[in-house]
């Protein structure tokens, strides 16, 4: 009897793939990554304190500059900071910024998401920022990599290293750390309510676990996907932080199951792509805690009531408990219960295994795929 072994498997710990592995690790991700910067139940990140508490009153206006999945982070983590700071935050694709003769101010604070570090599109903004006076400060997964080294403050996500070209553990980590900024910016600036910071600070105490829970999610996944093998087209919907949610489950599925892939705000169904559904039609939908957000939920029930209305097949993403969507949905996967700005951690999760396990059946190199470098070091 003899083990088959090697180095490289070892590296996976057992897993078929670095992707599989690294979506698995995502408990740690996140709980690294908070470790040590929530203090007597409030959120300091010292990074940010070294910059001085004037400096981030003055603020005025946040622009987040990402590429790809850290741009869907940039998009979530938008929702989270205007939310606690409540300082205007916009986001912008880091090729698209130095073009359009952006508006700095002394009240502007850039903040670049990247989990290399060495994006050469997000360093070339973060460069431009600089040198027009703009405060920076990175978030960053790669110790010393360059955009860190270049901002004025980083803060890291300790998601370890993420090898997969497809990246997943560096997505929810980079999510959390935009949240422990703007949780730190909101207690600096006031603005946030000690309520409001009580239920964030639980809210995060209690992710790690939840985010376990959803990568529990596989083998009802695995099984999904197994039926959907054939699929060419795959539609993603979702509202509020929902919709970047959608964007980052087309964008894996593209990237390494290279089957066309769309995701929307679920809203903007009725102004184009409803014209798209058809029999059989998959759509993922992100639905909304109706707890937490009744009238999200409401308004995404009724959208999955009119595409099942036109023939889609629909795969809801729901809160446990949830029972409002079963009438109208093919496949319901539940998640726990947890705050409507916390949702895309959880909810991401089978979405990046769906594109995992769609890959595979087609005899895919799920780490590596065609035409894509894990690091994009040319602009
Ligand atoms: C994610 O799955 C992609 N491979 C890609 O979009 C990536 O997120 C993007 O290139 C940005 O990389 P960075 O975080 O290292 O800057």
């Amino acid at each position: 009897y003899e083990v088959a072994w090697d180095a490289e498997a070892a590296d996976k710990g057992g897993w078929s793939s670095f992707m599989a592995k690294e979506i698995t690790e995502q408990p740690d991700a996140v709980g690294n990554t908070i470790r040590g910067r929530v203090v007597d139940g409030a959120v300091e990140i010292p990074e940010l304190t070294e910059l001085g508490d004037d400096r981030l009153r003055e603020i005025d206006r946040i622009i987040i500059i990402a590429c790809g999945t850290a741009s869907y982070a940039g998009m979530i983590g938008a929702y989270a900071i205007e939310q606690w700071a409540r300082i205007p935050v916009e986001v912008q694709l880091s090729h698209e910024f130095r073009y359009r003769d952006p508006i700095l101010t002394d009240g502007t604070l850039l903040i670049s998401v990247s989990q290399s570090g060495e994006t050469m599109d997000t360093l070339m903004a973060v460069k431009y920022a600089i040198e027009r006076g703009v405060t920076t400060v990175s978030v960053c997964n790669t110790q010393s990599a360059t955009i860190p080294r270049e901002s004025d403050a980083a803060v890291y996500t300790h998601a370890g290293p993420e090898v997969a070209v497809a990246s997943t553990k560096a997505f929810v980590a980079q999510i959390t750390a935009l949240y422990l900024i703007g949780l730190h910016l909101g207690r600096v600036r006031g603005t946030l309510a000690a309520d409001a910071q009580a239920s964030a600070v639980a809210a995060l105490d209690a992710l790690p676990a939840q985010v376990a829970e959803a990568v529990d999610t596989h083998e009802q996944i695995a099984q999904l996907a197994h039926w959907m093998a054939d699929t060419r087209s795959v539609l993603f919907l979702g509202r509020h932080v929902g919709y970047p949610t959608a964007l980052e489950g087309a964008l894996k599925l593209k990237e390494i199951a290279y089957i066309h892939a769309e995701g929307f705000a679920a809203g903007e169904l009725k102004h184009g792509p409803i014209a798209l559904i058809d029999h059989g039609q998959p759509v993922f939908v992100l639905v909304p805690s109706p707890r937490t957000a009744p009238v999200m939920h409401s308004k995404v029930v009724s959208n999955i009531q009119e595409i099942r209305a036109r023939g889609a097949r629909v795969i809801a993403i729901v809160e446990k408990g949830d029972t409002s969507v079963l009438p109208y949905a093919d496949d319901v996967i539940r998640i726990p219960l947890t705050d409507t700005l916390f949702e895309p951690l959880l909810q991401v999760i089978p979405l990046q295994w769906f594109a995992l396990e769609l890959s595979t059946a087609k005899g895919l190199d799920v780490d590596q795929p065609r035409n894509l470098a894990k690091s994009v070091t040319v602009e």
